[in-house]
């Protein structure tokens, strides 16, 4: 997605040699319009995928999660990842692991908003190794609904993620697959080209 990749290289930030930083319009200041755009894209690249119900998880996957669910007109789960005073029953929960933070946490989604009739799109912003996507589709298996496909803002293509998921079976759709942030250049993977940017900051 063009307009992605644009935003990516005129505002994306190389922490280091894994690591993208996307704050000005994602990860902290949210650019609406960006988001009606992806929520767009989602909508017309899974139109025809009968969902019901999309899935994220809090808080960056939810911006995205929800023009798609506007576009789609599905309602939008997200799933916590710390316990809340009101959702203490019925939850379905799976078990992520964070290789940034060497650390498990549980997730959780009530069992009330997602059924065995569910067709769902799992949406998040970056995909890495891919386990906040995987406890997502564990959440959704445990509540018998059928994973229809991921949608993913920005896939490290160098990280397993999007390999271990596609493995599995799963359609994944990624806007932007970078694949490499050495030296502190962004190269992005498209259908057709390779493209290397500098990035300034
Ligand atoms: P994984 O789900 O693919 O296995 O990813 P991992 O555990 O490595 O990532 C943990 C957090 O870091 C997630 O956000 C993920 O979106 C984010 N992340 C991974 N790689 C990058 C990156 O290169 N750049 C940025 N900006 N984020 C990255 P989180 O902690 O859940 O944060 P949030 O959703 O609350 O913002």
């Amino acid at each position: 997605m063009e307009l992605l990749i644009e935003k990516i290289k005129n505002e994306g930030t190389v922490l280091s040699s894994s690591v993208l930083k996307v704050d000005s319009f994602l990860n902290h200041q949210i650019d609406p319009r960006l988001m009606d755009e992806i929520g767009k894209e989602f909508a017309g690249r899974f139109a025809h995928s009968g969902i019901t119900k999309i899935l994220t998880i809090e808080s960056s996957g939810i911006a995205p999660a929800v023009m798609t669910g506007l576009r789609l007109n599905v309602p939008v789960v997200f799933a916590r990842k710390r316990k809340s005073l009101t959702l203490v029953n019925d939850l379905i929960t799976a078990s992520v692991y964070s290789f940034t933070k060497e650390e498990n946490s549980e997730i959780s989604v009530s069992s009330h908003y997602l059924s065995e009739d569910d067709r769902v799109l799992i949406i998040d912003d970056f995909l890495a190794n891919g386990q906040a996507a995987l406890g997502l589709a564990e959440i959704a298996n445990k509540a018998k609904a059928t994973v229809a496909g991921i949608g993913i803002l920005i896939e490290k293509g160098f990280q397993d993620g999007g390999s271990t998921l596609r493995e599995k079976g799963y359609r994944v759709e990624s806007l932007a697959i970078i694949s490499s942030l050495e030296n502190g250049l962004v190269s992005f993977e498209q259908p057709t080209t390779e493209t290397k940017v500098e990035l300034t900051r």
